[in-house]
């Protein structure tokens, strides 16, 4: 299972990257709004510290206009995925782009029958938003199973991005299911290491080998 970071701030990304964790990154207008940066500037910087697929929204609402944008940003790098609605106008886009060898990631998807147009359009990813279904009293997750199956019944090789992860439960029932990615944002994805045994089995370790007074590493390991 891919990981994508849920982001537009570059320290973040670049810690997560260090960490050698993150498979891609996905943002959207409100992330780029938020990180108070120019579009170009930001999503250069993002593209050269991943070498993964980096989502970048288009924000027209016209076919011609997401199309005309998605070139705009596929020029940014090579790794660039366009990224466009799931409305009529943004599924055309889709088929546009993708005929012209342009991966695209379909957003905003909140149905099956949503996911199966991406799919036949030529999306690389679709992303179904299963927090903001939560949210509504809606079970997220079940659109997440409902599209690995229709995608499994037709052999559709777009991949499932699940979005809009509010935490680890949502990382667990997706991988579960088969989602093929996760998006979600840093805050999450560092919650994915956190168990409290670790933390008490690890103090127990350092506890106990410090009581033996011997230092690893050396010829020598015995007490001085
Ligand atoms: C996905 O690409 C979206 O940017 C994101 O997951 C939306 O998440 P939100 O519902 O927390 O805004």
């Amino acid at each position: 299972m891919k990981i994508f970071a849920d982001t537009a701030e570059v320290q973040e990304i670049q810690v997560l990257q260090d960490l050698g964790i993150i498979d891609g990154v996905t943002t959207n207008p409100s992330l780029i709004a938020k990180s108070g940066r120019d579009i170009r500037e930001v999503l250069v910087e993002i593209c050269s510290i991943c070498p993964g697929d980096i989502s970048g929204e288009t924000v027209s609402t016209e076919a011609e206009g997401m199309v005309r944008e998605g070139r705009w940003l596929r020029e940014i790098a090579d790794n660039m995925v366009v990224k466009v609605p799931l409305t009529p106008a943004g599924i055309r886009a889709c088929k546009t782009l993708s005929q012209d060898r342009h991966p695209v990631n379909v957003t905003l998807c909140f149905s099956a029958n949503q996911a199966l147009l991406a799919a036949k359009a030529g999306a690389r990813y679709i992303s179904p938003f299963v927090g903001r279904l939560d949210d509504l009293g809606q079970d997220g997750m079940e659109l997440i199973a409902d599209i690995r199956e229709i995608y499994d019944n037709y052999g559709f090789d777009t991949q499932i991005l699940t979005a809009s992860v509010r935490g680890p439960q949502h990382v667990l029932a997706a991988a579960k299911i088969g989602s093929d990615v996760f998006t979600a944002p840093p805050k999450v994805i560092f919650q994915l290491f956190n168990h409290p045994l670790t933390d008490k089995g690890l103090k127990a370790f350092l506890d106990d080998w410090a009581k033996t007074g011997q230092t690893l590493g050396r010829t020598d390991s015995k007490r001085r």
